[in-house]
């Protein structure tokens, strides 16, 4: 057949409409508008958190899509088309600088986005998130919504949650230092709190921990413990100030288990985090450990009843070994 330009334009055009038909018109047929089992409509406020959401380009960093090569990393739930009914748009991701958002609606409590988005090292001291300060007020307030609704029902179910304990975290907070170490053990399993730190504290484990606590904690709990970090003037209940703690040895031997405890799972209704999904088991220890010794002279390190042999590290050395009490 001779090239000439109508045969040209034709097969361009043919060329033009089948790649359309395969990249638009195959995805509109077949995709489902019916709704996901957890699938709700979104808020006015949320739909215009939505908007700032792709307007301010966190997709950049962000997803909203969880797949099923994820599970590894600790995925809730495998995202399903019906997830994204009156989406528009609908914004994937496919960059992850920063974690997958699907689930991320109850999480946290309000008053910690608040602190995360002014700026997000208050909370994370080695985020590389830009601060989103210069949006203000009641934009941050549309975004909080909207991230607040990332997971539909599901999300609903979290953040109905955070604001049932913050109820009692702000009474047991407002009724003074003592009170508020009593509610706060009172969270913990009564199994987890006569446990000591089966990890011994040796130099090395004291400087781990202090590593990970530069890098996890110190905006919040302030580098000498006190709870004076930046992010104290965002979040209510403040930060705990560990000092507090110190009344609570005065009556007990025990504190590993509690830090512990409360490090995995985190404080609902509080900006404490949990941090199950980013430290490994030794690194909580470790600062458990780093806690302790730092900002309450003490450690219940590798003393009796030792439920495990945890450490390959020799405890010899440890010098914060506490003075022997009955029976150890
Ligand atoms: C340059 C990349 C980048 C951009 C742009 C970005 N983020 Fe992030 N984001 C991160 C990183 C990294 C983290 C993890 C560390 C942290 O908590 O800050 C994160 C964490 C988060 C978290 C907390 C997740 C959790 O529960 O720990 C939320 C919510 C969030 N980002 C929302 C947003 C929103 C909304 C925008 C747009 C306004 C945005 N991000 C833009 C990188 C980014
Ligand atoms: C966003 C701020 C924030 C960050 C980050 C944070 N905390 Fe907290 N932490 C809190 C708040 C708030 C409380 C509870 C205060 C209250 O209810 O009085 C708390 C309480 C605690 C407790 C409870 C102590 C007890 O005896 O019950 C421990 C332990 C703790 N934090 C350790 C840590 C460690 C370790 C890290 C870093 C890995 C960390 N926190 C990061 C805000 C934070």
């Amino acid at each position: 057949m001779k090239m000439s330009p109508a045969l040209l334009i034709v097969g361009a055009l043919m060329v033009f409409w089948a790649s359309t038909f395969i990249i638009v018109g195959l995805p509109a047929m077949t995709m489902k508008e019916t709704p996901s089992a957890i699938w709700r409509p979104m808020a006015e406020d949320e739909r215009e958190g939505h908007r700032l959401y792709v307007q301010n380009g966190c997709s950049y960093c962000h997803s909203l899509f969880i797949r099923i090569n994820d599970w590894d990393i600790g995925a809730e739930r495998i995202a399903e088309s019906g997830d994204y009914v009156a989406q528009e748009p609908a914004i994937l991701g496919s960059e992850r600088t920063g974690p997958d958002l699907s689930q991320e609606g109850g999480e946290h409590p309000d008053d910690w986005h608040k602190a995360h988005f002014i700026n997000p090292r208050f909370t994370s001291p080695i985020s590389v998130m830009p601060s989103w300060e210069f949006l203000g007020e009641e934009k941050i307030r549309k975004l909080t919504a909207y991230v607040q609704a990332l997971g539909w029902k599901q999300a609903d179910v979290r953040v109905a949650r955070q604001q049932h304990w913050k109820k009692s975290a702000v009474v047991a907070y407002e009724a003074g230092a003592d009170a508020n170490i009593t509610w706060l053990h009172s969270q913990v399993p009564a199994v987890w709190r006569p446990m000591p730190n089966p990890y011994p504290a040796t130099q090395a484990a004291l400087l781990r921990g202090k590593r990970i606590y530069q890098e996890f904690c110190v905006n919040c709990h302030g580098p000498i413990g006190d709870g004076k970090g930046p992010a104290a003037a965002w979040v209510y209940p403040p930060p705990l100030n560990f000092t507090t703690l110190r009344r609570h040895l005065e009556a007990n031997r025990y504190i590993g288990g509690i830090f512990y405890y409360q490090i995995m799972n985190g404080i609902t209704g509080t900006g404490m985090p949990y941090f199950k999904k980013h430290l490994e088991s030794e690194k909580i220890w470790d600062l458990a450990n780093y806690l302790a010794v730092s900002f309450l002279g003490y450690t219940d390190a590798n003393i009796e009843p030792r439920g495990i042999d945890a450490s390959y590290e020799e405890d010899w050395r440890n010098p914060y070994h506490p003075p022997a009490k009955g029976g150890d």
